[in-house]
């Protein structure tokens, strides 16, 4: 038997004006494949002046109903985008004494809304949740992070759209009333400290004159251990409050036809997304050329496309800022994504011949960057 779900896309479009912008019905058989997905923008989200598509690449300004077929577990990248990953799905299990959760129920759970950005789904009918996080000061930090970690959390986390992606403890908080992400180490007790790492890399980029978010290493003792995490200023709000639309690459790549995420992505499809969608398209390939040959550099091979985003800024779409860049505890050659058909990717000696491949004319430049890059992994590899 077919099932029918039905869920609400809302969008934020400034600080005190939130609409229903579409209607999402997932089809879904006994067994839980996902056969196809319906979408219907609202006549509230057509009618609004200059209104544009969700993403760059849709779903496109139509009033009628546009259906996704599926592989039978993939969703659109509009809708796949905000659900929660494995940290989310994580909390959930854990509300029902589980270790998995499936889609389904992870959409069920989602009573005020799962997204980052300025789209929220939920079950239809339940109004989203535009808080910037669970509200902490520094002393009732301590006890957020503890809780995070035991899993000990309560029905206000899911409620405040703390769902994140990735895998490690994570959570959207605010202190003194500026939103942060939190993510705590996993491991309590390795010595590979991934917030401290995080935390070198984000600052280099910055002091490069890239764009990567502010961020500061916290520790905390609980009983039993001493643990560190990473607080990141959020990047997708803006300064008088407004969530920013944002989309991973991962999402603007995958197939129209089965809603796979692409199977073998590279930096030059990111490119072509940045050529494609970007309104300052050299400025972003010169910071993803930068991310290219840092990411080689300090060994983080975790690269993939939900690793990547753009981000619609005042004046358009734009690549995101850095996040997730982090020196991957297991040292390997090949990173998730390839460049020039190959997952080893070019080291810094290599970077002219980059550049051009990635249409960049960089001349000069090409030299400071490399000694950028070469004086980052110097100090990364101090941290280590
Ligand atoms: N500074 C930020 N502001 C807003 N959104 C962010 C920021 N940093 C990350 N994000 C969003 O949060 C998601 C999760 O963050 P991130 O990728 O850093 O952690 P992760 O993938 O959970 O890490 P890990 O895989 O190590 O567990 C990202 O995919 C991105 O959508
Ligand atoms: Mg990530």
């Amino acid at each position: 038997m077919l099932n029918k779900h039905y869920f609400d896309l809302h969008v934020q479009l400034k600080p005190d004006l939130v609409i229903l912008a579409g209607e999402v019905s997932l089809y879904i058989k006994d067994n839980g494949r996902i056969e196809f997905i319906d979408f219907a923008y609202t006549d509230e989200y057509l009618s609004v002046d200059r209104i544009e598509p969700l993403t760059p690449a849709g779903p496109p300004l139509l009033n009628t109903t546009q259906r996704y077929m599926s592989d039978g577990r993939s969703l659109p990248g509009f809708i796949d985008d905000l659900l929660p990953d494995d940290w989310g799905k994580r909390v959930i299990a854990s509300q029902f004494n589980s270790k998995v959760a499936d889609k389904l129920l992870v959409l069920n759970q989602c009573h005020k809304g799962c997204g980052i950005g300025a789209y929220r789904l939920s079950p239809k009918g339940l109004k989203p949740n535009w808080s910037h996080g669970t509200k902490l000061d520094n002393s009732s930090i301590d006890r957020y992070s503890e809780n995070l970690i035991d899993l000990n959390i309560d029905h206000d986390i899911i409620e405040s759209s703390s769902l994140v992606g990735g895998a490690q403890p994570k959570g959207l908080i605010q202190i003194n009333g500026k939103p942060y992400l939190l993510k705590l180490n996993a491991a309590v007790s390795s010595s590979y400290n991934s917030a401290i790492l995080e935390h070198a890399a984000l600052e280099t980029i910055r002091s490069s004159g890239l764009r990567a978010p502010n961020s500061q290493v916290i520790s905390f003792k609980h009983e039993t251990y001493s643990l560190q995490g990473i607080l990141i200023e959020r990047f997708d709000i803006k300064p008088n409050g407004c969530f920013k639309p944002m989309v991973s690459i991962n999402s603007l790549l995958k197939s129209t036809y089965t809603q796979e995420d692409p199977a073998n992505g590279s930096y030059e499809d990111i490119a072509r997304c940045i050529r494609d969608y970007s309104c300052h398209p050299v400025e972003d390939l010169k910071q993803l050329f930068f991310q290219l040959l840092l990411n080689e550099a300090i060994g983080n091979t975790d690269d993939h496309l939900r690793n990547f985003a753009m981000i619609k800024e005042d004046s358009g779409w734009q690549l995101s800022p850095a996040y997730d860049v982090v020196p991957q505890e297991h040292l390997q050659a090949e990173h998730a994504i390839s460049f020039n058909k190959s997952f080893i990717l070019p080291r810094l000696e290599l970077a002219s011949d980059t550049a051009k491949k990635l249409g960049l004319t960089l001349g000069e430049e090409v030299n400071s960057i490399q000694q950028t890059i070469q004086r980052i992994d110097t100090h990364i590899n101090s941290c280590q």
